[in-house]
Protein backbone atom coordinates (compact mmCIF):
# COMPACT_ATOMS: atom_id res chain seq x y z
CA UNK A 1 0.00 0.00 0.00
CA UNK A 2 1.45 3.70 -0.72
CA UNK A 3 1.02 4.99 2.56
CA UNK A 4 0.33 8.79 3.12
CA UNK A 5 -0.23 9.48 -0.39
CA UNK A 6 -4.15 11.76 -1.11
CA UNK A 7 -6.72 9.50 -2.57
CA UNK A 8 -9.19 12.40 -2.42
CA UNK A 9 -8.55 15.86 -3.46
CA UNK A 10 -10.49 18.51 -3.71
CA UNK A 11 -9.61 22.25 -4.78
CA UNK A 12 -12.02 24.87 -4.22
CA UNK A 13 -14.95 22.64 -4.99
CA UNK A 14 -18.70 24.85 -5.09
CA UNK A 15 -21.81 22.98 -5.58
CA UNK A 16 -25.07 24.94 -6.89
CA UNK A 17 -28.51 23.47 -6.98
CA UNK A 18 -31.11 24.66 -8.77
CA UNK A 19 -31.42 28.30 -11.56
CA UNK A 20 -32.05 31.68 -11.41
CA UNK A 21 -33.49 33.17 -7.91
CA UNK A 22 -33.87 29.34 -6.12
CA UNK A 23 -30.29 28.78 -7.18
CA UNK A 24 -28.53 27.63 -3.75
CA UNK A 25 -24.54 27.28 -2.92
CA UNK A 26 -24.39 24.20 -1.23
CA UNK A 27 -20.78 23.54 -0.99
CA UNK A 28 -18.24 26.92 -0.75
CA UNK A 29 -14.32 26.34 -1.87
CA UNK A 30 -13.79 23.23 -0.01
CA UNK A 31 -10.84 22.48 0.11
CA UNK A 32 -10.00 18.70 1.13
CA UNK A 33 -7.69 16.03 1.33
CA UNK A 34 -7.75 12.39 2.21
CA UNK A 35 -4.50 10.09 2.61
CA UNK A 36 -5.23 6.68 1.35
CA UNK A 37 -6.15 4.20 4.64
CA UNK A 38 -7.62 6.87 6.72
CA UNK A 39 -10.50 7.13 8.34
CA UNK A 40 -12.76 10.12 8.68
CA UNK A 41 -16.00 11.09 9.80
CA UNK A 42 -18.14 13.86 8.30
CA UNK A 43 -20.49 15.63 10.77
CA UNK A 44 -22.40 18.95 10.49
CA UNK A 45 -26.40 19.57 10.90
CA UNK A 46 -28.77 18.57 8.65
CA UNK A 47 -29.09 20.51 5.29
CA UNK A 48 -24.92 21.55 5.72
CA UNK A 49 -23.89 19.77 2.23
CA UNK A 50 -22.83 16.62 4.10
CA UNK A 51 -24.22 13.78 1.86
CA UNK A 52 -23.71 16.64 -1.09
CA UNK A 53 -20.14 16.49 -0.34
CA UNK A 54 -20.05 12.30 -0.55
CA UNK A 55 -22.07 12.52 -4.16
CA UNK A 56 -19.19 14.20 -4.81
CA UNK A 57 -16.68 12.52 -3.81
CA UNK A 58 -18.20 9.38 -4.93
CA UNK A 59 -18.58 10.35 -8.03
CA UNK A 60 -22.03 10.50 -8.41
CA UNK A 61 -22.68 14.32 -8.71
CA UNK A 62 -20.07 16.38 -10.79
CA UNK A 63 -19.11 19.87 -8.63
CA UNK A 64 -20.02 22.83 -10.47
CA UNK A 65 -16.73 24.53 -10.25
CA UNK A 66 -13.47 23.27 -8.52
CA UNK A 67 -11.16 20.53 -9.30
CA UNK A 68 -11.66 16.38 -7.54
CA UNK A 69 -8.84 14.52 -8.31
CA UNK A 70 -9.92 10.30 -6.86
CA UNK A 71 -6.59 7.90 -6.72
CA UNK A 72 -4.71 10.80 -8.81
CA UNK A 73 -7.28 10.59 -11.51
CA UNK A 74 -8.62 14.01 -12.38
CA UNK A 75 -12.66 14.06 -13.02
CA UNK A 76 -13.45 17.12 -13.96
CA UNK A 77 -13.96 16.28 -17.85
CA UNK A 78 -14.63 12.64 -17.74
CA UNK A 79 -17.76 11.70 -19.13
CA UNK A 80 -20.34 9.93 -17.36
CA UNK A 81 -19.31 6.80 -18.26
CA UNK A 82 -15.94 7.50 -17.34
CA UNK A 83 -17.21 8.91 -14.07
CA UNK A 84 -19.04 4.81 -13.62
CA UNK A 85 -15.93 3.49 -14.47
CA UNK A 86 -14.05 5.40 -11.37
CA UNK A 87 -16.97 4.60 -9.01
CA UNK A 88 -16.87 1.03 -9.88
CA UNK A 89 -13.32 0.44 -9.05
CA UNK A 90 -12.29 2.62 -6.72
CA UNK A 91 -15.54 3.09 -4.25
CA UNK A 92 -17.95 1.25 -2.67
CA UNK A 93 -21.19 2.31 -0.96
CA UNK A 94 -23.08 1.98 2.31
CA UNK A 95 -26.36 4.06 2.87
CA UNK A 96 -28.71 4.02 5.59
CA UNK A 97 -31.29 2.46 4.25
CA UNK A 98 -28.95 -0.49 2.46
CA UNK A 99 -30.58 -0.09 -0.45
CA UNK A 100 -30.31 -3.65 -1.58
CA UNK A 101 -32.96 -4.83 -4.41
CA UNK A 102 -35.62 -6.19 -3.27
CA UNK A 103 -36.06 -8.28 -6.27
CA UNK A 104 -32.50 -10.09 -6.02
CA UNK A 105 -31.45 -12.61 -3.65
CA UNK A 106 -29.08 -11.08 -0.87
CA UNK A 107 -26.15 -13.43 -2.80
CA UNK A 108 -27.48 -11.36 -6.37
CA UNK A 109 -27.14 -8.11 -4.45
CA UNK A 110 -23.65 -8.26 -3.25
CA UNK A 111 -22.66 -9.91 -6.39
CA UNK A 112 -24.31 -7.53 -8.75
CA UNK A 113 -21.46 -4.57 -8.80
CA UNK A 114 -18.90 -7.03 -10.66
CA UNK A 115 -22.00 -7.30 -13.40
CA UNK A 116 -20.74 -4.14 -14.59
CA UNK A 117 -16.89 -4.87 -13.98
CA UNK A 118 -17.31 -7.82 -16.30
CA UNK A 119 -16.28 -10.74 -13.96
CA UNK A 120 -17.26 -13.66 -14.64
CA UNK A 121 -20.59 -14.97 -13.44
CA UNK A 122 -19.08 -17.95 -11.59
CA UNK A 123 -16.17 -15.38 -10.15
CA UNK A 124 -18.77 -13.11 -9.24
CA UNK A 125 -20.57 -16.05 -7.17
CA UNK A 126 -17.66 -17.12 -5.25
CA UNK A 127 -16.17 -13.98 -4.55
CA UNK A 128 -19.81 -12.91 -3.34
CA UNK A 129 -20.23 -15.72 -1.37
CA UNK A 130 -17.01 -15.17 0.11
CA UNK A 131 -17.69 -12.17 1.42
CA UNK A 132 -20.74 -13.19 2.75
CA UNK A 133 -19.56 -15.38 4.72
CA UNK A 134 -16.80 -13.75 5.88
CA UNK A 135 -19.56 -10.82 7.22
CA UNK A 136 -21.57 -14.21 8.91
CA UNK A 137 -23.95 -14.30 6.32
CA UNK A 138 -23.48 -17.73 5.24
CA UNK A 139 -26.57 -19.19 5.80
CA UNK A 140 -28.59 -16.33 3.83
CA UNK A 141 -27.35 -16.83 0.40
CA UNK A 142 -31.06 -17.24 -1.12
CA UNK A 143 -32.72 -15.11 1.54
CA UNK A 144 -34.48 -11.77 -0.14
CA UNK A 145 -33.52 -8.59 1.34
CA UNK A 146 -37.01 -8.16 3.55
CA UNK A 147 -36.23 -11.75 4.86
CA UNK A 148 -33.06 -9.93 6.58
CA UNK A 149 -32.85 -7.79 9.72
CA UNK A 150 -31.39 -4.52 9.51
CA UNK A 151 -28.36 -5.51 10.86
CA UNK A 152 -27.87 -8.34 8.39
CA UNK A 153 -29.06 -5.72 5.34
CA UNK A 154 -26.26 -3.59 6.50
CA UNK A 155 -23.94 -6.23 6.65
CA UNK A 156 -24.90 -7.24 2.96
CA UNK A 157 -24.48 -3.62 1.55
CA UNK A 158 -20.83 -4.01 2.76
CA UNK A 159 -20.01 -6.99 1.62
CA UNK A 160 -21.52 -5.62 -2.04
CA UNK A 161 -19.24 -2.22 -1.59
CA UNK A 162 -16.38 -4.85 -1.36
CA UNK A 163 -16.95 -6.49 -4.04
CA UNK A 164 -15.06 -4.74 -6.61
CA UNK A 165 -12.59 -4.18 -3.88
CA UNK A 166 -13.87 -1.16 -1.98
CA UNK A 167 -10.76 0.91 -1.77
CA UNK A 168 -12.61 3.74 -0.46
CA UNK A 169 -15.81 3.04 1.17
CA UNK A 170 -18.34 6.35 1.72
CA UNK A 171 -20.78 5.44 4.18
CA UNK A 172 -23.42 8.06 4.50
CA UNK A 173 -25.22 7.28 8.20
CA UNK A 174 -24.37 3.71 7.96
CA UNK A 175 -26.12 3.25 11.48
CA UNK A 176 -28.87 5.66 11.50
CA UNK A 177 -31.79 3.20 10.66
CA UNK A 178 -29.51 0.49 13.27
CA UNK A 179 -30.54 -0.42 17.04
CA UNK A 180 -26.94 0.35 19.23
CA UNK A 181 -26.33 -3.11 19.30
CA UNK A 182 -26.13 -3.76 14.87
CA UNK A 183 -25.00 -0.02 14.93
CA UNK A 184 -21.78 -1.57 17.23
CA UNK A 185 -21.16 -4.36 14.79
CA UNK A 186 -21.53 -2.36 11.53
CA UNK A 187 -18.58 -0.31 13.12
CA UNK A 188 -16.48 -3.00 14.44
CA UNK A 189 -16.69 -4.26 10.42
CA UNK A 190 -15.66 -0.85 9.07
CA UNK A 191 -13.02 -0.09 11.93
CA UNK A 192 -11.52 -3.56 10.60
CA UNK A 193 -12.39 -2.65 6.88
CA UNK A 194 -9.63 0.47 7.85
CA UNK A 195 -7.39 -2.02 9.35
CA UNK A 196 -7.26 -4.08 6.28
CA UNK A 197 -6.16 -1.01 4.74
CA UNK A 198 -9.38 0.41 2.81
CA UNK A 199 -10.06 4.45 3.28
CA UNK A 200 -13.65 5.13 5.29
CA UNK A 201 -15.46 7.83 5.06
CA UNK A 202 -18.47 8.09 6.72
CA UNK A 203 -21.28 10.54 7.40
CA UNK A 204 -23.05 10.63 11.06
CA UNK A 205 -24.90 12.78 13.23
CA UNK A 206 -23.58 10.96 16.38
CA UNK A 207 -20.95 11.60 17.89
CA UNK A 208 -20.01 8.07 19.35
CA UNK A 209 -20.01 7.06 15.48
CA UNK A 210 -17.54 9.77 14.80
CA UNK A 211 -15.23 8.27 17.49
CA UNK A 212 -14.40 5.65 15.89
CA UNK A 213 -12.62 8.06 12.88
CA UNK A 214 -9.15 9.19 13.18
CA UNK A 215 -10.16 12.31 11.73
CA UNK A 216 -13.29 14.45 11.99
CA UNK A 217 -14.13 17.30 9.27
CA UNK A 218 -17.29 19.58 10.04
CA UNK A 219 -19.25 21.34 7.88
CA UNK A 220 -21.45 24.65 9.14
CA UNK A 221 -23.72 25.74 5.29
CA UNK A 222 -21.00 24.23 3.05
CA UNK A 223 -18.24 25.39 4.94
CA UNK A 224 -15.66 22.93 6.37
CA UNK A 225 -15.34 24.75 9.78
CA UNK A 226 -13.34 22.28 11.04
CA UNK A 227 -11.06 19.47 10.26
CA UNK A 228 -9.22 17.92 13.04
CA UNK A 229 -6.80 15.55 12.43
CA UNK A 230 -6.03 12.25 15.14
CA UNK A 231 -9.34 13.00 16.95
CA UNK A 232 -11.42 11.26 19.27
CA UNK A 233 -14.47 12.33 20.14
CA UNK A 234 -15.28 10.23 23.10
CA UNK A 235 -14.59 6.87 24.48
CA UNK A 236 -16.06 4.31 22.25
CA UNK A 237 -16.61 -0.01 22.88
CA UNK A 238 -14.57 -2.11 21.92
CA UNK A 239 -15.68 -4.17 19.08
CA UNK A 240 -12.95 -4.24 16.67
CA UNK A 241 -12.80 -7.40 14.66
CA UNK A 242 -15.76 -9.28 16.73
CA UNK A 243 -17.56 -9.55 13.48
CA UNK A 244 -15.04 -11.54 11.92
CA UNK A 245 -14.03 -15.43 11.64
CA UNK A 246 -10.72 -15.23 12.50
CA UNK A 247 -9.50 -18.60 10.05
CA UNK A 248 -10.83 -16.79 7.07
CA UNK A 249 -8.34 -15.79 4.72
CA UNK A 250 -9.26 -11.99 3.21
CA UNK A 251 -11.32 -11.65 0.22
CA UNK A 252 -10.78 -8.20 0.19
CA UNK A 253 -9.02 -8.11 -3.18
CA UNK A 254 -9.45 -5.87 -6.16
CA UNK A 255 -11.00 -7.17 -9.10
CA UNK A 256 -10.22 -5.97 -12.63
CA UNK A 257 -11.99 -6.38 -16.38
CA UNK A 258 -13.02 -2.62 -16.65
CA UNK A 259 -16.16 -2.28 -18.73
CA UNK A 260 -17.78 0.92 -19.49
CA UNK A 261 -21.04 1.04 -17.86
CA UNK A 262 -23.87 2.99 -19.95
CA UNK A 263 -25.86 4.74 -16.64
CA UNK A 264 -25.92 8.59 -16.88
CA UNK A 265 -24.73 10.79 -14.25
CA UNK A 266 -27.70 12.71 -12.70
CA UNK A 267 -29.33 14.09 -9.14
CA UNK A 268 -31.58 11.46 -8.42
CA UNK A 269 -29.45 7.96 -8.26
CA UNK A 270 -30.80 4.47 -9.11
CA UNK A 271 -29.00 1.81 -7.08
CA UNK A 272 -28.27 0.39 -10.50
CA UNK A 273 -26.04 3.33 -11.50
CA UNK A 274 -24.37 3.59 -7.83
CA UNK A 275 -23.05 0.05 -8.49
CA UNK A 276 -21.90 0.44 -12.06
N1 LIG B 1 -30.54 17.63 -5.96
C1 LIG B 1 -30.75 18.72 -5.23
N2 LIG B 1 -31.43 19.77 -5.73
C2 LIG B 1 -31.63 20.90 -5.01
N3 LIG B 1 -31.19 21.08 -3.75
C3 LIG B 1 -30.50 20.07 -3.19
C4 LIG B 1 -30.26 18.84 -3.88
N4 LIG B 1 -29.55 18.01 -3.07
C5 LIG B 1 -29.37 18.70 -1.92
N5 LIG B 1 -29.94 19.92 -1.98
C6 LIG B 1 -29.91 20.94 -0.94
O1 LIG B 1 -28.56 21.11 -0.55
C7 LIG B 1 -28.46 21.33 0.84
C8 LIG B 1 -27.52 20.29 1.44
O2 LIG B 1 -28.13 19.02 1.33
P1 LIG B 1 -27.41 17.69 1.84
O3 LIG B 1 -28.30 16.58 1.49
O4 LIG B 1 -26.03 17.67 1.30
O5 LIG B 1 -27.36 17.95 3.41
P2 LIG B 1 -26.92 16.97 4.58
O6 LIG B 1 -25.87 17.70 5.36
O7 LIG B 1 -26.57 15.65 4.04
O8 LIG B 1 -28.23 16.90 5.47
P3 LIG B 1 -28.83 15.66 6.33
O9 LIG B 1 -28.00 15.61 7.59
O10 LIG B 1 -30.22 16.09 6.62
O11 LIG B 1 -28.76 14.41 5.51
C9 LIG B 1 -29.87 21.28 1.40
O12 LIG B 1 -30.34 22.60 1.50
C10 LIG B 1 -30.64 20.53 0.32
O13 LIG B 1 -31.98 20.93 0.30
MG1 LIG C 1 -27.44 13.74 4.21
Amino acid sequence: MKAMENIIELHKVNKFFGEGESRIHVLKDIDLEIKRGDFVAVIGQSGSGKTTLMNTIGCLDVPTSGAYKVDGIETGGLSANALAWVRGRKLGFVFQRYNLLASLTTLDNVALPAVYTGLSHLARVERAKELLTRLGLEDKFKNFPWQLSGGQQQRASIARALMNGGDIILADEPTGALDSKSGEMVMGILESLHGDGHTIILVTHDPGIAAYAHRVIELKDGLVISASGATRLSARPNTKARWMKASTPSPFIATSSPKPSKCRSRPSWPISCVLS
